[in-house]
């Protein structure tokens, strides 16, 4: 959940860790530091709060340095105070770092007997002192030794004043190195390097690298070489600025359109498409007579509208279940059964182990991830990239409407193969589903005007419902996770046949509904009578609907999407909602790119 930031080359370090670490802040924004190597010293500066904090002590106070590491930090041992943010220092060892050491305890006494003396209450600081304690002339050789004492996930990034080398360790935390000219990097992820790269080594579980200027090699936690090649990533810098908007989130809300369009790009004029970027054949194919995805948060929400289209046009059994419970359930999968995960960063520790059981299953694991080169995308045997470029709000927006451009890409891929869809309605589902990009941006413009006069009164209650039926229950789940991650007003999203087996009893007059409104069938009729029985118990209603129902007399603000089938409703709801709790979020100025206690990407259990 923290982020880590790594430079080794002939410039300034400082700079470029504090761009580093302004750009990895999503990760976590409790505290920050660097320590960069000056004239065979390791100088470190490290602040409380935000990296602006940072940066004024580093004003005040300049370090300069050509080695240097970086870290923005999301608490896990020891509250987020300057002592227990990184980097975390030994004698002559300096590191930080990202995961949770799981035998504290052991490694304590280990140490205890050389005298270590413990300056902050971090998990982290004893992998400083670990290493140092190992340290004989070589860093490489001293990481080596240390990392079959360490418990947990970690990446690390270790420096030392008596050598010109940067050292990334990883294990069960995501790191990347950047390849530089004449300069090199490590990273949480790929966003903050982008400036510098876009040639990556990705690193798997279990190795070490040691780099200077020229120069990269990997090991494994043995010792061996391990040869890498080269990732080129098609993300640029740009994607990952905020271009005039004034939060990521809301920019990212613009992308929607265009990101579900790239997502769609050069796979779905041909339905092919799909199968050269898979290579599955026919038999393969027709084994699979059962879907089983895992993911959380937003990623979740996608799972369930994917279970609901690859049952209802693909005809495969499918559940959706929440990863950080379905690895635990010792879950019976068979070999006829496909795994699909998806995940936004690609690095969600419940979504990888969930991905690990079902991997230790031997059965066929697929991955939807965003993030080129991420942990999951690597794990999987077969991934789709979303392809929505770099997500930097904590709220997840753009990748959502992508993981639903894929999925619904995928059920018709399904659907052709097993043949659930006779020529025609194929051709009808792929033509509206091209139209969905435009769409998306007319919902987008639509709305957006409308937000400035409303947050006001909206931000003034404390609790709404969301309700939604069938595909659009998971819309009202996933508009209920916007407002309160981002405004901290407590929703909850239900299922609106449920609202009459007990949340009916929460509606007042300060308590709004929001009601997701299918575009005509069964639901329709069942939806708005839901709607009346909230009217009749005074409580305020936000009603999302197509514009053929933009008259909805029991609403008191009504939010359009352009019209389209109920199967491609969820592209267009979700674009309102999201508008919707970010204008009450900005209203009320809240951080809404970083909100409290959260994470971008949740890499701890
Ligand atoms: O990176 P992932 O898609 O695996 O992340 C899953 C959730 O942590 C994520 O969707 C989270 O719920 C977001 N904050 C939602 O906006």
């Amino acid at each position: 959940m923290c982020g880590i930031v790594g430079y080794i080359g002939k410039k300034n370090a400082v700079p470029l860790l504090i761009e580093g670490l302004k750009a990895l802040e999503y990760r976590g924004y409790d505290s920050s530091g660097i320590s960069v190597i000056d004239k065979k010293e390791i100088k470190t500066t490290k602040a409380s709060g935000k990296i602006i904090n940072l940066i004024d002590k580093l004003f005040k106070k300049p370090l300069s340095g050509n080695i240097g590491i970086g870290h923005t930090r999301w608490a896990t041992h020891g509250e987020p105070n300057e002592i227990n943010a990184h980097p975390q220092q030994s004698k002559e060892v300096t590191i930080v770092h990202n995961g949770i050491i799981e035998n504290v305890e052991e490694i304590e006494i280990f140490l205890g007997e050389k005298e270590y003396e413990r300056k902050s209450q971090t998990d982290s600081e004893l992998i400083a002192h670990l290493i140092d304690y190992f340290y004989n002339g070589s860093l490489l050789n001293a990481c080596l030794k240390a990392v079959h004492i360490l418990n947990g996930s970690f990446a690390v990034g270790v420096i030392c004043k008596q050598e010109k080398k940067l050292i990334g360790i990883k294990y069960k935390s995501p790191l990347v190195v950047g390849i530089g000219d004449g300069e090199n990097f490590i990273a949480s992820d790929v966003a903050p390097l982008l400036p510098y790269t876009n040639k990556f080594l990705f690193l798997d579980d279990g190795e070490v690298t040691e780099i200077d200027e020229n120069n990269i090699k990997i090991y494994d936690f043995q010792g061996n070489k391990i040869k890498r090649s080269v990732s080129v990533v098609d993300w640029t810098r740009e994607q990952a600025e905020k271009g005039g908007y004034k939060h990521f989130m809301l920019k990212e809300i613009a992308e929607e359109g265009d990101a579900a369009r790239n997502t769609l790009l050069g796979r779905i004029d041909d339905n092919l498409a799909l199968q050269e970027e898979l290579k599955w054949n026919t038999n393969f194919m027709d084994s699979i007579n059962r879907i089983v995805i895992a993911a959380c948060g937003t990623s979740y929400y996608a799972a369930l509208i994917g279970r609901y289209i690859l049952q209802n046009i693909a005809k495969i059994p499918t559940t959706a279940e929440i990863a950080s419970e379905f690895r635990y359930e010792n879950a019976l999968l068979d070999k006829n059964t496909l795994f699909i995960v998806i995940s936004q960063s690609g690095e969600t520790a419940d979504t990888l182990e969930s991905l690990s059981y079902a991997k230790s299953q031997g059965i066929p694991t697929l991955s939807i991830v965003n993030v080129q080169g991420s942990s999951i995308a690597r794990m999987s045997d077969y991934v789709l990239y979303t392809h929505a470029g770099p997500e930097v709000s904590v709220a997840s927006t753009k990748a959502f409407t992508s993981q639903l451009a894929i999925l619904y890409l995928f059920t018709l891929f399904l659907s052709r193969t097993k043949k659930t869809l006779n020529n025609q309605q194929l051709k009808d589902y792929t033509k509206e589903l091209l139209k969905i990009p435009d769409k998306i941006n007319e919902t987008f413009e639509i709305n957006l005007q409308k937000m400035q006069s409303i947050a006001p009164h909206y931000s003034q209650f404390k609790n709404y419902l969301y309700l939604g039926r069938g595909i659009l229950y998971p819309i009202a789940l996933e508009g209920a996770l916007k407002l309160k991650e981002i405004s901290y007003i407590h929703a909850e999203g239900y299922a609106a046949g449920e609202m009459k087996h007990g949340p009916i009893a929460l509606i007042d007059k300060v308590t709004p509904s929001v009601f997701l409104i299918p575009p005509s069938s069964l639901l329709l009729n069942k939806t708005l009578s839901n709607m009346k029985e909230v009217n009749s118990r005074k409580g305020e209603i936000i009603a999302v609907t197509t514009d053929k129902f933009e008259k909805i007399e029991d609403a008191s603000l009504v939010l359009t999407t352009p019209s389209t089938d109920l199967i491609f409703s969820p592209f267009l709801y979700i674009v309102p909602l999201q508008l919707f709790a970010y204008s009450i979020a900005s209203y009320l100025g809240y951080d809404v790119d970083h909100p409290r206690n959260l994470a971008k990407s949740v890499t701890v259990e």
